[in-house]
């Protein structure tokens, strides 16, 4: 795996594989890899013939009083497991390479409705700054396709959103969340959870599994189970942010007759804020 750190290096490495008629996938990521982000990079191996991921810790997409200070690099860690699971390029670029006349600037892609609520509403100019980077990523690499989480459900959504919006021809993949065996969905923020608190992390996956369960049996209304789960979170020691079921086709409050629902959950847990959703069908 050949490591890049600027634009033009980065240019001219893919111009020759383009020139080959090869298919290139995209794997963007913050790093501090962990096999949930592997999972992605098998799936670009199977995507497309040669594997681009890209490492870089975006400011734009932290607020103020967020974690962009503490965010773990271990850049030679995530080298290795690149390459062991079958990256081509790493591209690593600096704030500066991504950002050259800062961010005040930078022009911003915002994806508008979509980038407002959940997620959007506990972090504002989160999705702002998501969209911006990948847009930047995206005419950087121009890869066939992108591979993101479905950890990050509304993230994906918001690329997807743009991508179509944007008239882009990459076609977006959301790859399964990757858990640990006790359900805890892996993320790079589980490394901010001290033992205790690790020990009851799970309890957020273990909590959407049972609001699925009492959404099937349709016995408590869902303003109930959205207050009963939360009960169990704090109970737990999580403090809340948010717990909702919503529409798997925009995020909103489902109508009635919807049956394709996403469960989200955001909580914090310590000093670091976990993420989960289930995806349910009440037709089957
Ligand atoms: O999901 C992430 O790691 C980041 O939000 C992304 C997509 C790499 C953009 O910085």
């Amino acid at each position: 795996m050949k490591t890049i750190h600027t634009v033009a290096e980065l240019r001219s490495a893919l111009k020759s594989i383009r020139l080959a008629d090869k298919k290139i996938a995209f794997v963007p990521t913050m790093g501090n890899l962990h096999d949930g982000h592997m999972s992605l990079i098998r799936r670009a191996t199977k995507e497309a013939d040669v594997v681009v991921s890209s490492i870089f810790v975006n400011p734009m997409q932290f607020s103020a009083n967020e974690d962009l200070e503490r965010y773990p690099k271990t850049l030679k860690e995530d080298q290795a497991l690149l390459e062991a699971n079958g990256c081509d390029f790493l591209f690593a670029p600096d704030a500066l390479e991504m950002y050259p006349d800062g961010r005040r600037s930078q022009t911003q892609i915002e994806v508008s409705g979509i980038s407002d609520i959940l997620c959007g509403a506990s972090r504002p100019g989160h999705f702002v700054g998501v969209a911006t980077v990948v847009t930047k990523l995206f005419n950087m690499v121009h890869p066939d396709c992108a591979i993101f989480g479905t950890k990050d459900f509304q993230q994906l959504m918001v690329i997807e959103n743009m991508t179509r919006d944007l008239s882009s021809s990459i076609r977006i993949i959301g790859e399964e969340i990757a858990r640990a065996d006790d359900g805890l969905a892996l993320s790079s923020r589980n490394g901010y959870l001290s033992t205790e608190e690790r020990r009851i992390a799970p309890v957020l996956y273990q909590t959407a599994l049972w609001a699925v369960g009492a959404l099937k049996q349709k016995k408590i209304s869902v303003e109930d189970i959205r207050e009963q789960a939360q009960q169990k979170l704090e109970a737990a020691g999580f403090i809340r942010d948010y717990f909702e079921i919503r529409s798997r086709a925009n995020l909103l409050t489902p109508s009635e007759e919807e049956s394709k629902l996403v469960i989200l959950i955001a909580a914090y847990l310590g000093s670091a804020r976990l993420i989960d959703n289930i995806q349910i069908d009440l037709d089957n």
